[in-house]
């Protein structure tokens, strides 16, 4: 029998289609379909769908963008300067976005006049506060609301607006939201307090945050309700300090991003973190290799980052000609791995089709880059380019968004400080990655939905009911699957 490894040994995703096998999808929904997979060993997407660290690609918007669409979203450390509270606001923006349960509600005094009341509500934006004694005992509950039609400049307090203790509907933690909502919904109220044992402040609930759970079925959240988040840290330098107020500020999973791997620099990054943060949860990379791979795991991570050199953004195959075709990379590291340790298949996905590709051949999620790239929700100004358009000789303005590795030159100079910057020897930061100017698009949304969508309609094409069935089945006899291309098929195939 032919050995899996053998046959795509050199070859990467347009070498390959796979033959359609008899289909049983009646339905073609990619809500009624599970296309769930693990990121890590302890945490599962429902969408095997993961945004790049990149300085051009993901910070809380598109974290946020892919979360709710059930992946998830890895922050890059690339901030101007090398600062560390950057990177943990755009952490705490994620977290803060959707709750179920607010852990730490703003809270108040009833002493405190209603004007200071005013004054937190303007400064955080939040409309409820809730009312404790000196022993964060429940008091009450103070909405803007309550707080028209008062002279604001008077001595009127808190304790003369609130809804007091007795007149409010609360409920003992733990609740399940289920529970909370039907308790809400029966007393027709808009915040439900929790309270622990002793009558202490254990949370708030509130229904627009309910509401938004609902409509958002398939998000990636934590046990709080909150949406997930990754943040990429390095190896070397600040890392332990900057992993430490990541995870501080509720970072779900910690992603180790160095450019080799398969190093001794990873060696003692992993004992370090593992030393300082216990079982966190730790994803590393990148690898390509089976010994990178068992690498990795011998020393206890989560999940492993697999890719050497397919990024769009990237050019450390042409400047140091290592690297390994992504599909040979994502075999070779599967067969090592097992299944015991998830794989995200990092980098070289430039239309949708290669995605299925990448969660059949060995990932079990995909980590996307240049595909994201120009969209509303990646950070980056955008900038009006002159076009000229070749048939009518016409120019016209153009929005253009700029899309980097992250070890180009640019990126690169950008994360010095700028003393560094002017001082450094610009030629020798060996620079492995470019930077290039995109056409600006609109929401990411619309993207991810196809993708999942083509995801489904590949899923019915495999002869399976979810893309776990599908991986089970493929794994099983891959060869059922996989057609290696004569370049005049590639042609055939891709080139429109
Ligand atoms: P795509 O193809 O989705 O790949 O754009 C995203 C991945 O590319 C990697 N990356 C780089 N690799 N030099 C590299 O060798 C770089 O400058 C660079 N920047 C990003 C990274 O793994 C990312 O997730």
């Amino acid at each position: 029998m032919i050995d899996l490894l053998d046959f795509v040994r050199g070859c990467t995703f347009d070498d390959f289609l796979f033959a359609p096998q008899f289909s049983v999808l009646e339905r073609r929904d990619p809500a009624a379909i599970d296309l769930s997979s693990r990121l890590s060993q302890h945490l599962t997407l429902k969408r095997p769908l993961v945004s790049a660290n990149m300085d051009t690609v993901t910070r809380a918007e598109m974290a946020i963008a892919i979360a709710e669409e059930g992946g998830i979203g890895i922050i890059d450390r690339g901030f101007r300067s090398g600062d560390i509270e950057p990177q943990v606001r755009e952490v705490l923006k994620v977290k803060r976005r959707q709750h179920g349960v607010i852990v730490n509600p703003y809270t108040i005094g009833p002493a405190a006049t209603v004007r200071e009341a005013a004054e937190i509500m303007r400064r955080t934006g939040v409309g409820t506060l809730v009312v404790v004694d000196d022993r964060t005992r429940v008091a009450g509950l103070l909405t803007s609301r309550d707080l028209q039609f008062v002279d604001a400049n008077g001595a009127t307090t808190v304790a003369d607006r609130m809804t007091p203790r007795e007149r409010l509907i609360t409920s003992r933690e733990p609740t399940d939201l289920a529970a909370a909502e039907a308790l809400m919904r029966t007393h027709k109220i808009k915040k439900l307090p929790l309270l622990n044992a002793d009558g202490g402040l254990a949370g708030l609930i509130t229904a627009k945050d309910l509401i938004k759970q609902r409509r958002l079925p398939f998000a990636t959240r934590d046990g709080h309700g909150r949406l997930r988040v990754g943040a990429a840290i390095g190896a070397k330098g600040d890392y332990l300090e900057r992993a430490a107020e990541l995870l501080n500020a509720g970072a779900d999973v910690i992603v180790i991003d160095i450019a080799h791997g398969h190093s001794v620099v990873m060696a003692r990054a992993i004992d370090a973190f593992r030393k300082q943060f216990g079982d966190t949860e730790l994803i590393a990379g990148n690898v390509a290799t089976a010994d990178g791979t068992r690498f990795l795991m011998e020393r206890g991570v989560n999940g492993i980052k697999v890719g050497i050199g397919p990024g769009g953004g990237c050019t450390t195959r042409l400047n140091t000609n290592y690297g390994v075709p992504q599909v040979q990379a994502l075999v070779e590291c599967r067969a090592a791995a097992g299944g015991a340790v998830p794989l995200i298949a990092d980098g070289g996905i430039k239309r949708d089709g290669a995605i299925v590709q990448a969660l059949l051949f060995g990932g079990d999620t995909v980590m996307l880059g240049s595909v994201l790239a120009g969209t509303a929700e990646t950070p980056g100004e955008t900038v009006q380019k002159a076009v000229v358009i070749p048939e009518s000789s016409k120019t016209v303005k153009v929005p253009f968004k700029v899309f980097r590795g992250m070890a180009s030159l640019q990126a690169i100079v950008d994360r010095l400080d700028v003393e560094d910057a002017e001082s450094a020897d610009v030629e020798a930061l060996g620079a492995e990655g470019m930077e290039i100017s995109v056409p600006a698009r609109g929401s990411v949304r619309p993207v991810l939905r196809d993708m999942l969508k083509h995801l489904v309609s590949a899923v019915s094409y495999g002869g399976a009911r979810s893309l776990p069935e599908m991986q089970q089945q493929f794994a099983a006899d891959p060869l059922r699957y996989v057609i290696r291309l004569t370049e005049a098929a590639k042609r055939e195939s891709f080139d429109r």
